[in-house]
């Protein structure tokens, strides 16, 4: 029995995010202390060059990362690298601090091994996050920023609004992400419309002169055709990848009485068909365009999923919340028995076997 299959009862008798938040405060007080730090590390990281993954100019020294939304203002990548992760996205950032909708906002779905949000993209804006990543320093692996508009925004502001957030931010970052794809934020335009991506790119591209690898992130309910039209974009203004996927609006096949709350779903019930989007992407690129694949991913075998559909990089946040501190180890300890098992020498080597 592990420490957090005792302490998961008691954290989940409180509030989702109330758990979330003392979560949180205990990972920023342990970074803080250096021999908590060291500690950390040596209880949880896990190393093997079987599970080294080189992208994006980096070397990701193990495919499993933490997705956008668990740290949204950058206070705990140091607590994430020693917990044994590959690599954290912060964010998502926006320009300005904004307090996301009324609380509650964030539900467990226990008997489906997932959660409903609709946090609304609640951050502290960027130049806390700017000053906070100076003040504690970047971590050592690779650190993406996921980057967001303002939920006033119209569509014009919008542009600016990526585009200053990058302009802060970037120099901070080992990849970019654009968020268009977040199911619980006012939709007063069409975020992942064409056009609007086409300025988005535009402007950013202008403004990318030291070629930070800028990724987009989709969702999980646009129907193939939809995921094919954006990776024809993505190829037109020569972006480094795709993330697949954010959380879903749909409720099917649910038990859990949370399922009536609104707000995105993410964790077990959007595995399939977030492996689906990643399948579906790299079937039409011949596997030649980098994927970030998410979706309950929360043991070895739900990654290798992952890789094997054509992720080269895997991220989770449920299943962090389910599985607790050892997640990372877990599943980077079962994934080399896993490669080792089907005769791959390294996980770069598994990305996209599945594919015909
Ligand atoms: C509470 C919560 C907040 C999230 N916030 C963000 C966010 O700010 N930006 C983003 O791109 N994705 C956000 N996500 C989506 C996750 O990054 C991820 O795409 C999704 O949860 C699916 O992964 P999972 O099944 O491992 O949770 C959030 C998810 C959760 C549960």
């Amino acid at each position: 029995m592990t420490l957090y299959s005792r302490v998961r009862p008691l954290a989940f008798k409180l509030p989702a995010e109330t758990a979330h938040d003392l979560g949180k405060r205990t990972l920023r007080a342990a970074q803080s202390s250096w021999p908590t730090r060291t500690a950390l590390s040596y209880a949880y990281r896990y190393e093997h060059p079987a599970l080294e993954v080189d992208l994006f100019g980096e070397t990701f020294p193990n495919p499993v990362g933490v997705a956008a939304g668990f740290d949204k203002n950058a206070e705990v990548t140091h607590a994430l690298e020693a917990l044994g992760f590959g690599f954290v996205e912060i964010g998502t950032v926006t320009p300005y601090p904004q307090s996301g909708n009324d609380r509650p906002r964030l539900f467990r779905l226990r008997e489906d091994e997932g959660m409903v949000n609709r946090m609304g993209f609640n951050g502290q804006g960027m130049e806390r996050v700017k000053s906070r990543l100076e003040t504690d320093g970047t971590p050592e692996f690779p650190l993406g920023v996921n980057i967001g508009k303002m939920n006033s925004s119209s569509e014009r502001e919008a542009i600016e609004d990526y585009r200053r957030v990058f302009d802060r931010l970037s120099p901070f970052a080992d990849y970019v992400v654009v968020n268009v794809s977040c199911p619980n934020t006012p939709d007063e335009f069409d975020e992942a419309s064409p056009e609007h991506l086409r300025s988005i790119f535009e402007t950013l591209a202008a403004e990318n002169d030291a070629d930070v690898p800028m990724l987009v992130k989709i969702g999980p309910d646009e129907p193939d055709d939809a995921v094919l039209d954006l990776v024809d974009i993505v190829r037109e203004f020569g972006l480094d990848g795709i993330v697949a996927t954010n959380t879903s609006t749909s409720r099917e096949g649910l038990e859990s009485p949370n399922r009536k709350e609104w707000g995105g779903l993410s964790g077990k019930p959007i595995e399939p068909r977030s492996t689906e989007v990643i399948r579906t992407i790299a079937d039409y690129t011949d596997g030649e365009l980098p994927i970030v694949g998410i979706g309950g991913v929360d043991s070895p075998e739900s990654a290798y999923e992952k890789i094997r559909a054509g992720a080269s990089l895997v991220q989770l946040y449920t299943g962090f919340v389910y599985e607790g501190p050892s997640t990372a180890k877990r599943i980077n300890e079962g994934l080399v028995e896993l490669l080792e098992r089907d005769g791959f020498a390294s996980v770069e080597n598994a990305v996209g076997a599945d594919l015909e």
